[in-house]
């Protein structure tokens, strides 16, 4: 038997190191490493020689898993259409950002229903959770609470009660294991702890929703280490200062993971958004230069969101900065090195912000002839035509290629009183098109052509 010694663990990414290292020489985080006992997962000993592991056959029927709503339309949507029995999924997110929230009402809607459920929090005493439960207007609701933090302790009493449809962790960096030495929240005890529960829900039938807290500064273990010991990972995102709230899945063994839940964070609860486009469309009065409407495609759902653009002067010799909130900084490089090469602006003098306005992510190659549009209107001083939306995806050749599912986008922008769409050639769809070929058309087509030759050859 090898002796037991004293290891490091990054508590962000779950690597390991015989000796503390300032960086983690896999994910990068600093300070990250503390000693941790060795002992993981306790592992059962091997059988002499082995037993056979069983080989089936494929092909043989098999029932789709069955599925529980939550009875909170937008959770099951981003859930692929309900829990699983016997599952595990992890919601992620930033404190403060909902959570306990949002699995507190899907657990009284299930209870509601006439399910069993259990629910436990490591964080909050009995009376807090009940008075949450008040102001969110499940008071009444029957269902099993404990306020507890030892793993096996829970374990007993569940043991001892009817098996829960429905079992609630919040969240598990409070939880703790007998099985491994060390304080709540390091990976280890995250890891077994999990594995434990994870266990108990498999062989009881039971889907369980474990909360995890996404920190930053590596004293608390992400819940990235949790990532692949469960089915679906979902993540609760947001900026806190705004109301709304998305929850997206990440990964899904029973579904896609391009569906997300959209939310607003109301004074009795979250509320859903069954038609979320509204909500990340600015209202103004007048047209401003620099912003246009995106229409963007989260899983098979359309949703409107602005793109704005702000291009600054500098005076010559000064490094020009480019940020990006909500895009991909990479992708906006890219996006004006084509408009320099194939559509002549003169950039590099330029600094260049870009906002996705409503704190929303975009990942869609699609959105760049919107972005494309968004600086040209900037550059230019001249306002975007009201009621335009812009998709199409550019090439480094300056070419606008289609982007997927054109008339779903299209319908979405007719329903929300848009009157054309900057887009690719051969788009056809609910709205008038303006077809851009390449980013020296859409420059013409925002009749920018004039007021940038008018600023000289340097933009
Ligand atoms: P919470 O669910 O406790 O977040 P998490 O579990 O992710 O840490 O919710 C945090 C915030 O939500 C908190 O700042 C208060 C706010 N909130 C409301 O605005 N309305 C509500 O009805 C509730 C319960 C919370
Ligand atoms: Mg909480």
């Amino acid at each position: 038997m090898a002796r037991a010694s004293r290891r490091f663990v990054c508590q962000s990414c779950g690597s390991v190191s015989p000796r503390w290292l300032g960086q983690c020489p896999d994910c990068g985080a600093w300070n990250s490493f503390v000693p941790e006992a060795p002992a993981g997962i306790p592992r059962r000993r091997p059988a002499p020689g082995g037993q056979p592991a069983a080989f089936v056959p494929l092909a043989v029927p098999v029932a789709l898993p069955e599925r529980l709503a939550t009875g909170i339309a937008e959770f099951d949507r981003a859930l692929g259409g309900g829990l699983v029995p016997g599952s595990a999924t992890l919601i992620g997110g930033d404190p403060g950002i909902g959570k306990s929230t949002l699995l507190l009402q899907a657990a009284g809607r299930m209870a509601r229903a006439g399910r069993a459920v259990a629910y436990v929090s490591g964080e909050e005493a009995a009376d807090q959770v009940r008075l949450r439960a008040r102001r969110l207007g499940l008071g009444d609701v029957s269902l099993a609470l404990a306020a507890a933090t030892s793993v096996s302790d829970i374990l007993a009493a569940l043991g001892s009660r009817p098996r829960p449809d429905l079992l609630v962790i919040d969240s598990i960096q409070t939880m703790a294991s007998d099985l491994v030495e060390g304080a709540p929240g390091t990976v280890g005890q995250v890891r077994a702890a999990a594995h434990e529960l994870i266990t108990y829900a498999k062989a009881a039938g039971a889907a369980l929703l474990l909360v995890g807290h996404v920190t930053k500064d590596g004293q608390i273990a992400g819940p990235r280490v949790l990532e692949h010991m469960v089915d679906a990972v979902l993540y609760f995102e947001g900026d806190r200062a705004l109301s709304y709230r998305v929850l997206r899945a990440v990964k899904n063994r029973f579904g896609g993971t391009d569906e997300i839940g959209v939310f607003t964070m109301a004074t009795d609860g979250l509320v859903e958004v069954p038609n979320p486009s509204s909500l990340f469309l600015t209202a103004r009065d007048r047209p401003v230069p620099g912003a246009i409407v995106f229409p963007a495609l989260e899983g098979t759902r359309p949703l409107l969101v602005e793109i704005q653009a702000l291009t600054v002067r500098l005076a010559s010799g000064a490094t020009p900065r480019r940020a990006v909130v909500g895009w991909d900084p990479g992708r906006l490089a890219m996006v004006l090195a084509v408009l320099e090469a194939r559509a002549g602006l003169a950039l590099g003098a330029h600094e260049v912000y870009l906002n996705v306005a409503g704190g929303l992510r975009i990942a869609e190659p699609a959105a760049d002839l919107a972005v494309a549009a968004a600086i040209v209107s900037a550059l230019a001083d001249a306002p975007v035509e009201p009621g335009t939306v812009a998709f199409g995806e550019i090439a480094l050749s300056g070419e606008i290629r289609p982007a997927p599912q054109p008339e779903l986008r299209l319908k979405e922008a007719a329903k929300l009183g848009f009157a054309h769409a900057l887009a690719p050639p051969g788009t056809k769809g609910a709205l008038e098109i303006r077809p851009c070929a390449g980013v020296a058309t859409l420059v013409d087509r925002l009749g920018a052509r004039r007021a940038l030759s008018r600023r000289g050859p340097e933009g």
